[in-house]
């Protein structure tokens, strides 16, 4: 597999990636929040861009400098990632979904900060759109590459999560316990429709150039 990682490899394609968590406020001071450092999906862009693609990033609230030639989008909630990532679909020929969005919101957002020392704050959460499964059932889609944080049962999962999202590929880790987040290193088991790779614990950023060069691959083998 060298595709993606010769010089300019996705030159002409465009891409599409989420990374980072969402927030979910509570009131103006609080929020509910995913773990996700953002590392992942800023990796997955600077690798696309530097092998020559044209690359859209939207980002959640993470603490990384825009890398190199990337256009960013910055947004904060669920529903701000889903309306930013929906607006550009159609203009993209891949969307890779790093990022960690937040399954509820509460409800209803406060007004005023809820002050402590009187009623137990009660939150009613509700599910978030799945920004994923709905890019995926886009009748014109692009090629559509999730991810998927475990903490067991890795393999069976994220095969369920690719069959039921109705994916190309997925990109599943294993999570906690002093693994996949707020670190440097991953590992990585990429899954598709009959296929499987195994991407052994390295640098993000070489995940991310051997997860570019498995969606060249499957993309090539599509349309040849
Ligand atoms: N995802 C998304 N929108 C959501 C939730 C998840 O786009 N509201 C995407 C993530 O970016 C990731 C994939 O779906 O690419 C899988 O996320 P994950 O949290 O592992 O799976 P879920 O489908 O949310 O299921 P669960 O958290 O219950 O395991
Ligand atoms: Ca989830």
């Amino acid at each position: 597999l060298v595709a993606a990682r010769g010089p300019r490899e996705l030159a002409g394609m465009r891409f599409l990636v989420s990374a980072g968590p969402t927030y979910e406020d509570i009131d103006p001071v609080r929020f509910v929040g995913n773990r996700s450092s953002g590392r992942m999906g800023f990796a997955i862009a600077e690798a696309a861009a530097h092998a020559g693609a044209a690359v859209t990033l939207v980002a959640g609230p993470v603490a990384l400098a825009t890398p190199a030639g990337v256009e960013r989008v910055d947004v904060r909630s669920a529903r701000e990632m889903r309306a930013a990532v929906l607006a550009r679909t159609a203009s993209n020929d891949v969307f890779i979904a790093a990022a960690a969005v937040g399954d509820f919101r509460p409800q209803a957002a406060l007004p005023q900060k809820f002050k402590k020392g009187g009623a137990a704050l009660e939150l009613a959460l509700v599910e978030n759109p799945d920004i994923l499964a709905e890019v995926a059932a886009l009748p014109a889609r692009p090629f559509v590459v999730g991810f998927a944080a475990e903490t067991e049962n890795v393999e069976a999962h994220a095969r369920d999560k690719l069959e039921r999202k109705r994916l190309d590929l997925i990109a599943a880790n294993q999570v906690g316990a002093g693994l996949g987040f707020e670190r440097g290193d991953n590992a990585l088991l990429l899954l598709w429709p009959g296929g499987r790779e195994e991407l052994p614990r390295a640098d993000k950023r070489e995940l991310a150039r051997q997860l570019l060069a498995r969606i060249a691959h499957l993309r090539a083998a599509r349309s040849g």
